[in-house]
């Protein structure tokens, strides 16, 4: 078992990493159940899958302890994090009588957390929730650092609040269910902890990588254990991301939402699959600049090839241009100038933000990346 502290003050919280976890759920989150004790039902939110495949076992815990679940189901996908279901949710929280004191249990990907997270930010001024991820992007990113939002029509998670979790439980057995391009997109978010402040883990996911993706367990705990901790010290020390750690967390993702708007936020590119082209894109842009030697930018592609990712722009099949492509940028961060900040690389582990990148300079480099240039 791997225990990672958030050290946020007043609001400190642990992750707890370790396969079986979720059949001694019961035990795991005694401290949050308690208060239920055996009257009042236990709110958990799932989505159609984490429901059918861990309901039972789910149940079973709880019941060893007392305590009985209520369950808030939503249909897998983005479409749950918007206002109606929102709105759903946070009645249904009323009506179950929900307390200040209470905790919320999520149980699925990155959008069950964002909604469960958000609702809880705003039930009754802010109740407690505990983060059960199941994918392996949402273990490693999303349930981690209390980043809660749901989508709206002018954008992805443009209403939200900051609200930290009270518990983060891991169980990398659910990883076993996840399909492998779910799995693969996932690990594009823990090849980025490497190349954006790790290079030691970078070169080691370069040798371990292909069992990570097998599902080894010691391999598959160790890049877990590994990316939340780095995780954890950037919130902590940067919570509300106002002074540029935090925001090496979007290393590729400039890049990559271009790309994902460009593709209608559809599946034809997941988000995981964006942020590591996105990732290479930073890196061969960050060599272009001279700032990262040539044959780092060589590894981060390797890396991220080697993966199964999307390591090469034509690869998309885009049909548009680079301006089209920093269009969607300037549209997403809501800017009017000539610049944007850019996440890019000085070496394998050490990503920066740079303030001085001319959009028009990105155009020409997507122009020529979108052509084949090697
Ligand atoms: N996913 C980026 C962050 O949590 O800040």
């Amino acid at each position: 078992m791997a225990v990672v502290p958030v050290a946020l003050a007043g609001r400190a919280y642990d992750v707890v990493i370790e396969e079986g976890l979720l059949s001694r759920l019961g035990t795991a989150a005694a401290r949050f159940l308690a208060p239920y004790g055996a009257t009042r039902k236990v709110p958990f939110v799932a989505d159609s899958t984490t429901h059918r495949l861990y309901r039972e076992g789910i149940e079973a815990s709880l019941g060893a302890g007392g305590h009985v679940a209520e369950w808030f189901v939503v249909e897998p996908g983005e479409d749950a994090k918007t206002w109606p279901v929102l709105e759903q949710l946070t009645d249904w929280l009323l009506a179950m009588g929900v307390t200040r004191s209470d905790h919320v249990f999520a149980l699925g990907g990155g959008v069950v957390g964002d909604l469960v997270g958000f609702a809880a930010a705003i039930t009754k001024r802010g109740c407690g929730f505990v983060q059960i991820p199941t994918t392996l992007l949402a273990q490693v990113d999303s349930s981690v650092g209390g980043k809660t939002a749901i989508n709206t029509a002018a954008g992805k998670n443009l209403i939200g609040a900051f609200h930290q979790p009270a518990l983060v439980l891991i169980d990398p057995l659910v990883l076993d269910t996840l399909p492998d391009r779910e799995m693969r997109a996932g690990y594009a978010e823990v090849l980025k902890y490497g190349l954006l402040g790790d290079a030691a883990f970078f070169a080691w996911l370069e040798g371990n990588g292909a069992r990570v993706l097998a599902r080894e367990p010691e391999a598959l705990a160790h890049a877990i254990a590994t990316s939340i901790t780095m995780k954890a010290a950037i919130v902590a020390a940067d919570e509300r991301e106002t002074l540029d750690r935090r925001a090496l967390l979007n290393l590729g993702h400039t890049f990559g939402h271009a790309l994902e708007a460009e593709t209608g936020f559809s599946d034809l590119l997941l988000h995981g699959e964006a942020v590591a082209l996105g990732m290479v894109l930073a890196a061969r842009y960050s060599a272009r600049r001279g700032e990262l030697a040539d044959a780092d930018a060589a590894r981060t592609v390797q890396a991220i090839a080697a993966a199964g990712l999307p390591a090469s722009l034509p690869a998309l099949g885009l049909t548009c241009d680079g301006a089209a492509l920093v269009e969607h940028m300037r549209h997403d961060k809501k800017a009017e100038g000539t610049t944007l900040p850019f996440l890019l690389l000085r070496g394998i582990g050490e990503a920066y933000v740079a303030r001085d990148v001319a959009l028009a300079d990105i155009a020409a480099f997507l122009d020529a990346e979108l052509n084949g240039a090697s």
